[in-house]
């Protein structure tokens, strides 16, 4: 896949896809260890960037196999019913967390580093990351209001990398990944 692929519910990808994978030693929920190899430095860049600004970044998710997935569809449809999962959660194959490019961003607290069902971004962080994740190459991917073209209920806390020049672009025009691949690529899957 491009750097720019979409997945999603209508663009899903093999169960069997698996990105080059790293282990990172940034902050991290149980099991929120696992990156994609191509964002260890941006995601190690932008953790630094909000430290200086005293916000403190850890990973409550991050690469998921379409396993991982499963489980992450039946635990969440459990604790939270099938409303909240339709309008959160991606299928097997059709989620960014198996790309190995999307993250669930979290403030440190314990509690989130005991379960990742206790993690949340504090109104800090979600301000401060608003201002200054494209600058590492990270999109705010489902932004509230959106969710008529995304297919995903606001979302705050999930960012998508797209490298840095395509991560200013949408955040200058305020637009979503899926209106420019439509716009520039319209057709095109993820899995070409
Ligand atoms: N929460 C996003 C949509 C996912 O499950 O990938
Ligand atoms: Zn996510």
């Amino acid at each position: 896949g491009q750097i720019w692929s979409l997945v999603s519910d209508k663009h899903t990808i093999s169960l069997d896809y698996a990105p080059s994978l790293s282990t990172t030693t940034l902050p991290h929920a149980p099991e929120a260890d696992k990156v994609g190899t191509r964002t260890e430095k941006p995601l190690e860049s932008l953790f630094a960037a909000a430290q200086a600004d005293g916000i403190r970044l850890m990973l409550s998710s991050a690469y998921r196999s379409a396993k991982d997935q499963q489980t992450t569809y039946d635990s969440l449809l459990e604790l939270n019913g099938r409303d909240y999962v339709h309008e959160y959660v991606a299928a097997p194959g059709a989620s960014e967390h198996q790309t190995g490019l999307a993250y669930d961003l979290a403030t440190i607290t314990h509690g989130c580093e005991l379960d990742a069902n206790e993690c949340s971004l504090d109104a800090g962080a979600i301000t401060w990351l608003r201002g200054h994740a494209a600058d590492y190459g990270f999109i705010e991917r489902y932004p509230s209001g959106k969710q008529s073209i995304t297919g995903v209920a606001g979302e705050h806390w999930h960012y998508r990398y797209v490298g840095v020049p395509l991560a200013n672009a949408l955040k200058a025009a305020s637009m979503t990944l899926d209106e420019f691949v439509q716009q520039v690529a319209p057709g095109y899957a993820s899995n070409n």
